[in-house]
């Protein structure tokens, strides 16, 4: 679980290669956060930035190499970077406001190197994938928590108001700078992570927590089609993963799973109450678990995910899928 509020990644591929033009989109700008990152946050200085750059981390990716990402494996950018576009990322991890001014100067280096309007032409036709809110929740939630209390029906307003303002203020930037496809992925019952679940007797999920989660992706719909009409050729998605984890769990054998409740690399109950790191315990089926660690989808859920919002059922995108995203044509 992490303490940052609103650390973002950004993996931008600012060369188009010719040859390569019959791809549905010539780049994937990818925003989020650990559940995205694939190997950011090892280039931050300080002892407590979390990194995945250690084993068990890696164990299922090619060599079984730790490279950053917080997964056995792939995560969901390299799932749905893959379904739309071979792309590499690279790139920092800093604040959203910060992190659309690194774009922009991204942006004015591809200007400088292939002239304004080929970059108009790419960026229009770019994918920008975001992943974000996890972290807030936890972090809001703790808050409370520390207090002995539970948030009034104005602070968790006030709250929303805050997110959806950073939100909206990227979203409404990049569009400026000439971004027109925003896939984001909502965010989920993060009530139900391993790490949380172990401080309820039952092991069952934290109820408010779900509820905290679920009323900011309902804010967040809202915010989405409302920019989509005050911004011409502004066309966007919204995976809904809030509603995809929740029928996993609902029926977890039915998606593959034998396990929806523990981290499969960690310790103790659930597998959540400790990290997981070399000697820590190990499930042996790693498919077979919804949780890689105490917070993390494995790379079975990330890639199952990924195919639900790139062309699975109409139910868990909104109003379009990443695929119709990809190949829509801005005017
Ligand atoms: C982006 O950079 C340009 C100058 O290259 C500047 O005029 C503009 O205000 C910047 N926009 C943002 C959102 O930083
Ligand atoms: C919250 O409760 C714990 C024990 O129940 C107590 O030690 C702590 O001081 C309380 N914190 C506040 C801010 O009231
Ligand atoms: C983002 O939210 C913080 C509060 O968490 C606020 O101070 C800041 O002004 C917001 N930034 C934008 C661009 O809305
Ligand atoms: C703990 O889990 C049970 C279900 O097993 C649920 O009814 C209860 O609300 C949970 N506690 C909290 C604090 O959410």
């Amino acid at each position: 679980m992490h303490t940052y509020i609103w650390h973002m990644v950004l993996g931008a591929v600012a060369g188009v290669e010719p040859s390569k033009i019959i791809r549905q989109v010539p780049a994937v700008y990818v925003f989020g956060d650990s559940t995205l990152d694939v190997g950011n946050n090892n280039y931050l200085p300080g002892k407590d930035v979390p990194k995945a750059n250690k084993p068990y981390y890696g164990i299922d990716f090619p060599g079984s190499k730790p490279t950053g990402r917080f997964s056995n494996g792939y995560n969901a950018a390299d799932f749905v970077g893959a379904g739309i576009l071979d792309s590499t990322n690279a790139g920092g991890n800093i604040p959203l406001s910060k992190q659309v001014i690194y774009f922009n100067s991204t942006k004015a280096e591809m200007v400088s190197k292939v002239g304004p309007g080929r970059v108009r032409e790419l960026l229009a036709k770019s994918f920008f994938l975001f992943g974000v809110g996890s972290n807030d929740m936890f972090a809001f939630a703790r808050a409370q928590q520390k207090q002995n209390r539970s948030a009034t029906p104005a602070e968790v307003k006030a709250f929303y108001t805050s997110l959806i303002s950073n939100y909206s203020a990227a979203i409404t930037e990049l569009y400026g700078m000439g971004a027109r496809k925003m896939g984001i992925i909502n965010v989920g019952p993060v009530g139900c992570v391993p790490s949380v679940r172990v401080s309820n007797a039952t092991g069952g999920c934290n109820v408010g927590l779900n509820q905290l989660a679920a009323g900011f992706d309902a804010a967040l719909a809202t915010l989405m089609s409302g920019l989509a009409a005050r911004l011409p050729g502004l066309a966007y998605s919204i995976a809904d993963s809030f509603a995809l984890t929740q029928i996993t769990f609902s029926n977890p054998a039915a998606a593959g799973y034998a396990n929806a409740d523990s981290a499969c690399c960690g310790a103790g109950r659930l597998g959540a109450e400790g990290a997981c790191q070399r000697g820590a315990s190990l499930c042996v089926d790693r498919d077979r678990f919804v949780f890689w660690d105490s917070v993390h989808p494995s790379q079975q859920s990330n890639k199952l995910g990924a195919k639900a919002y790139f062309d699975g059922p109409a139910q868990f995108t909104s109003p379009i899928s990443f695929k119709q995203l990809a190949s829509y044509k801005s005017s």
